[in-house]
């Protein structure tokens, strides 16, 4: 897996932004996957930027949600979809039919995620995804010991995951599910940009990098795939 290491968090950014806009300019219809959560946040204003710039036109792009905390919506500040909307999604003037997300508020999980395979089905593959990586190595909701056959699934969410997820949501929140594309999905993607920020960090990373892959620590995984790559920034890449 290649290694890019940025001085820091805005070069970071605008470095995993600049492999997405490679990706759209190559393929103006690509199907693009982003990670929620506050990562990718430096992502989405420089793609933004780099939109009302007319370096890259957004308007065939195909956008897909990577997760959601299952139970909360478009309302709920700090869901996966709020987040993605407020920052990005809602900046580019998308229509809706270039945007798939999960609905966590669904009555029926099982069908919600048969329907964003079917999106998948219809789109794909992933043309690029942005992973971020979570502080017990997991991608997407995909949590330690994940299953590689996974599509779209419902996880039941590890304590390390709910404990992280307070950061979020100005309010408690009790998440113990999420709903996510699964590793299958995640490792068949062209490009898998697998992004981490802050020495918070740096431990996760280090193991990322040095631990062979395992679905103990599902980050590792993304080392399997030639087409993957690692960008942090220097305070993420401390104990590398
Ligand atoms: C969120 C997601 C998660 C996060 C990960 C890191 O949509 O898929 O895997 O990417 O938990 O979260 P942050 O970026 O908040 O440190």
């Amino acid at each position: 897996m290649k290694t890019l290491i940025s001085p820091d968090y805005p070069q970071l950014c605008q470095a995993v932004a600049q492999n997405v806009i490679h990706c759209v300019n190559a393929k103006p219809d690509a199907l693009i996957c982003i990670a929620g959560g506050d990562t990718p946040l430096g992502v989405f204003a420089a793609l933004v930027d780099a939109q009302n710039q007319g370096q890259v036109d957004f308007s065939r792009t195909q956008f897909l949600g990577l997760d959601e905390w299952l139970g909360l919506g478009q309302s709920d500040k700090g869901s996966c979809r709020e987040m993605v909307w407020h920052h990005f999604f809602d900046k580019l003037t998308l229509r809706e039919e270039q945007i798939c997300f999960f609905d966590g508020l669904t009555a029926n999980p099982q069908a919600e995620c048969q329907r964003v395979d079917g999106y998948i089905e219809q789109h794909g593959p992933i043309d690029c995804i942005v992973l971020g990586i979570g502080m017990n190595g997991h991608i997407g909701f995909n949590e330690p010991g994940a299953s590689l056959d996974n599509t779209c699934h419902v996880i039941d969410l590890d304590e390390v995951t709910q404990a992280v997820s307070v950061k979020y949501f100005d309010t408690p929140r009790e998440v113990k599910q999420g709903i996510s594309l699964g590793l299958k999905t995640i490792l068949a993607a062209k490009n898998i940009v697998l992004m981490a920020s802050g020495e918070k960090k740096a431990a996760i990373v280090a193991q990322t990098v040095n631990h062979p892959a395992s679905r103990d620590i599902p980050s590792t995984l993304v080392k399997t795939v030639p087409q993957a790559s690692l960008y942090v920034d220097n305070a993420a890449a401390r104990a590398l």
